[in-house]
């Protein structure tokens, strides 16, 4: 059995070492033993962006990006896409475990108890403008959640930890649904525990003035489907943010919307609104050329195209783009469908695309569906930061209770000023001029 070790030697001083592999790694903290001198620092990785960085173990999720592969706790995302609802691969993705019927039972009731809003938090969703972004509605008040449960920041006690997930997993679809509502005046629609996880979220969007309301089957299971595919993808940019805010021990609420700010941008779970705005920009077949042109020349992205670990397909857009016609049955077909499947054969053809390996990502025809359910553009990043509050609530646990994690601190290559005195201001020579903004 080969040693899983390296040896390195370090032509500066002649010296050599032997590192240890850990798992497929290096310990960044093992090459703080090369040094010039007694007085060195020790070498440090360097690493921006983390393109090459482990920052953890985790049992969660598993992703092998050239081979196309998702899979939540071992279990391949076509299966559970196919076999569970989200509210059982929630259950998975925080237990470990797929529920029995009596844990199922028990977990959906729990929830159930927990959708409510204090009175206080709608008057506080009140003081938005009229055409506040959603995003923004959600981010803010989910942190305000954490003035009304300030027993949240015991985040050691497991008791606490738990009921703290089960409230956010309960409440999100509350906090997004008025939050829809508010841009169109429309009354606050309580919780009806009557309903599934996913049927009462759509009584809390499109209920009007019917005494109950009746979700259309095909509708609820495909946004249940859509919900399952966006609930946990490993170390994405704003877990690693969930991760990072919680291992300061900020409380669950506040790391929540710390992650929720992060997916909110465009290179992250923002690009679904973006492939919708897109696709509109672009409006007709005959553009499409002109458009690839442009993306080719570097003045345009392919919004919804490519991702940092899949150099494959995304196997969360395949479902996608299945489950659209499934949607289109009820809803019309979307005409935007028809750009974006000739986007996608061309891109899929083209050697610019094919060389940077730029698949269509699980934004690419989210936005599509949502958009033929009736949601407006500016809703699609809520509904994929609904599904990731159990992967981000995960993550942060799993953090918590791993006993080499400790706060989240990188160190930096400092090319700034070499150290120098203060000059007394009278006596400072003129230094390029600070662009002042003009009022
Ligand atoms: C999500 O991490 C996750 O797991 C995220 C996510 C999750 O579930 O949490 O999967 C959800 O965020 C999906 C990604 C959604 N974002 C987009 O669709 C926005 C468009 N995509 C890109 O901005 C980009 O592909 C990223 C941000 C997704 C990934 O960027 P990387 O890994 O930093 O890759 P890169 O920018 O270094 O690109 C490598 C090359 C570059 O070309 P060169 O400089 O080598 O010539 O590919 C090009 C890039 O310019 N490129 C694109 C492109 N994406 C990459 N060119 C045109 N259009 C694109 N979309």
């Amino acid at each position: 059995m080969p040693e899983e070790t390296l040896t390195i030697t370090d032509n500066r001083t002649g010296k050599t070492y032997t590192v240890p592999l850990y798992k497929g790694t290096v310990r960044a903290l093992e090459l703080r033993h090369i040094k010039t001198d007694a007085e060195d620092f020790g070498l440090m990785t360097y690493d921006p962006a983390f393109l090459n960085t482990a920052s953890c173990e985790s049992s969660i999720t598993f992703i092998d990006g050239d081979r196309g592969i998702l899979e939540y706790r071992g279990y391949p995302i076509e299966d559970l896409a196919e076999h569970c609802t989200f509210l059982e691969v929630a259950y998975l993705i925080i237990h470990g475990e797929l529920p029995t019927e009596e844990q199922y039972v028990e977990w959906k009731n729990g929830i159930g108890r927990h959708t409510l809003l204090h009175e206080s938090t709608k008057k506080f969703m009140e003081g938005f403008r009229h055409d506040a972004h959603p995003m923004g509605m959600l981010v803010s008040t989910v942190a305000a959640l954490s003035t009304v449960y300030p027993e949240a920041k015991e985040v050691h006690d497991p008791a606490n930890r738990m009921r703290q997930m089960v409230r956010l997993i309960a409440k999100m679809p509350s906090l997004s649904a008025y939050s829809y509502r508010h841009a169109f005046g429309r009354y606050y629609v309580y919780p009806d525990n009557d309903l599934g996880y996913i049927e009462n979220y759509m009584n809390m969007l499109w209920r009007r003035v019917e005494p109950k309301y009746v979700a259309n089957p095909i509708l609820a299971r495909a946004l249940d489907l859509l919900f399952t595919l966006h609930a946990d993808h490993e170390q994405n940019c704003s877990t690693n943010v969930m991760r990072a805010v919680g291992s300061a021990m900020a409380d669950p609420y506040l790391s929540v919307s710390a992650a929720a700010s992060a997916l909110s941008g465009p290179l992250h779970g923002g690009a679904n609104q973006e492939v919708l705005e897109m696709l509109d920009l672009i409006g007709t077949k005959d553009n499409i050329p002109g458009y690839i042109q442009e993306v080719k020349e570097g003045r345009r992205k392919l919004m919804g195209f490519g991702h940092r670990v899949y150099k494959n397909y995304d196997p969360r857009a395949r479902i996608v783009k299945r489950t659209a016609y499934e949607v289109f049955e009820v809803t019309g077909i979307n005409p935007r469908l028809e750009i974006g499947m000739e986007l996608e054969r061309i891109a899929l053809e083209d050697d610019y695309f094919v060389k940077r390996r730029l698949y269509p990502n699980v934004d690419f025809y989210s936005g599509i569906i949502f958009q033929a359910m009736g949601f407006r553009p500016d809703m699609f990043t809520v509904l994929f930061a609904i599904p990731r509050t159990v992967g981000w609530l995960a993550q942060w646990q799993e953090m918590l209770q791993d006993p080499e994690q400790k706060i989240a601190r990188p160190r930096q290559i400092y090319t700034g000023s070499q150290r120098r005195e203060v000059v007394a201001r009278a006596l400072r020579n003129s230094t390029p001029a600070v662009a002042m903004p003009s009022r």
